[in-house]
């Protein structure tokens, strides 16, 4: 039998997906020493995991992976007390506040940082757009001052390079730590000062948040706002950046989108699905639980490879081919703890930036299209995905005849 190459390889790095297979196939519960977890990569246990029907697993893998850069957020929250915070803080991203509050700000945040390269005829998707825009869509939803957005572009790279640091790197584990201390240091006097002055935005929102009598505190929603930087930042940037590597390797389904707009949540559904942001999510076991793969002992954490998930074969025809009109993958993202790929993970955690997410990913493909109406790959480019823990391209440079505004 063939061996799986390591998660931490060069190998795997450069393509994981027929690791991913080989594991489905082969070895579909996997103990990995690097991460002391077990891997598994079928799509029936990742969904296992994620729904947890029976209460086998918790968050607590969080302690340890997110809690010295964020602090406590709802991630690690578990039973009543996360059902509590996710009743506080999920309103602000449904669909009436979304669509009346914070689509101008998604729209007006967009078109900025279209604007600065609309005349020049040329664009890296990534650097001057993918990596920006999400994250100055969070500042400014929760009301914080446009010209700390560098800060918090440095800030959310170090979070980000903390979560992904398998191999332990001891200088990417301090650079996030002193994150949290500088966030902390930030935030806090804005809370306050918000909860003395509040307005109409996010911030003002959560502070007033209150449910059977249970309010955040101002470390509560200082940790959730440095997660909504890092998990509504990273995530999103890498989906839209996504949206366009796949379509601009695939010119026909290009074509049929720029053709009909109404395609748009089509080929953001397979791009989550087919080249999802996060690949990889961990769980701790509460007691021995026994999947497709195998037992796995209690008190053990479990990393769901979602990107082998999502291309397992007995879920999805063809799974490794991008197919934006494929008929087992529908595009509702409901406000729900169900998708149709697991890239938004399932269950109680289910991504509650999910429609905000689509929102951004709808707004920006569509207004990117608008203002380069023959976008096209810089000549001899091909896309490359980087990343292990989170996956996307790096760059993404394009052409194309400017039009008018
Ligand atoms: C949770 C992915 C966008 C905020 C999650 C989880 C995943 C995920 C996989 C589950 C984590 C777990 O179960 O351990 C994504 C992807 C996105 C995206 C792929 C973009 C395409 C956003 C946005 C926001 C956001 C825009 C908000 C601004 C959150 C929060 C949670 C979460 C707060 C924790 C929910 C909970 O613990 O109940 N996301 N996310 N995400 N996401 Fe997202």
């Amino acid at each position: 039998a063939r061996q799986v190459p390591d998660i931490l390889s060069p190998a795997f790095a450069a393509d994981p997906y027929p690791a991913y297979r080989l594991m489905r196939d082969t070895a579909p519960l996997i103990w990995h020493e690097a991460t002391r977890s077990y891997l598994i990569s079928r799509y029936e246990d990742v969904e296992r995991v994620f729904k947890d029907r029976n209460g086998e697993f918790t968050t607590d893998n969080y302690d340890w992976q997110i809690e010295p850069v964020h602090g406590r957020t709802i991630l690690q929250l578990n039973g009543r007390e996360h059902a509590v915070r996710r009743a506080l803080v999920a309103p602000a991203f449904r669909g009436s506040d979304l669509r009346e509050k914070f689509l101008p700000v998604i729209e007006r945040n967009s078109r900025e940082l279209i604007d600065v390269f609309r005349d020049s005829g040329s664009a890296d998707l990534v650097d001057d757009y993918a990596t920006r825009f999400p994250v100055n869509v969070i500042a400014d939803m929760l009301g914080l001052d446009k010209a700390d957005h560098a800060r918090f572009h440095r800030w959310y790279t170090s979070v980000i390079a903390f979560l992904g640091n398998l191999s332990g790197d001891p200088e990417v584990a301090a650079a996030g730590e002193r994150t949290r201390v500088e966030f902390a240091a930030y935030m806090l006097p804005v809370i306050r000062e918000r909860r003395e002055n509040p307005g109409d935005d996010l911030l003002s929102t959560l502070c007033a948040a209150e449910v059977d009598g249970v309010r955040m505190s101002d470390e509560d929603i200082k940790a959730f706002c440095s997660l909504l930087l890092a998990a509504g930042g990273e995530t999103t940037d890498k989906a839209v950046a996504g949206v366009f590597a796949n379509l601009l390797r695939h010119p026909d389904q290009l074509a049929a989108v720029r053709a009909d707009r109404g395609l748009i949540p089509r080929a953001f559904a397979e791009t989550l699905r087919y080249t999802p942001p996060v690949h990889m999510i961990m769980r701790q076991s509460a007691t021995e639980v026994t999947l497709s793969g195998g037992t796995i002992p209690a008190g053990a954490t479990v990393t769901c490879l979602i990107g082998a998930a999502n291309r397992d074969e007995s879920r999805y025809r063809d799974p490794d081919r991008f197919d934006i009109f494929r008929d087992d993958l529908t595009t509702t993202t409901a406000f729900s703890a169900a998708a149709d790929h697991v890239a938004f993970a399932l269950g109680r955690h289910f991504c509650v930036g999910a429609l905000l997410a689509k929102a951004e990913v709808e707004t920006g493909v569509g207004q990117l299209l608008d203002a380069m109406p023959d976008m096209r790959l810089a000549d001899g480019f091909e896309p490359v995905e980087e990343g292990v823990f989170t996956r996307g391209p790096r760059r993404l440079p394009v052409r194309f005849t400017p039009v008018p505004a």
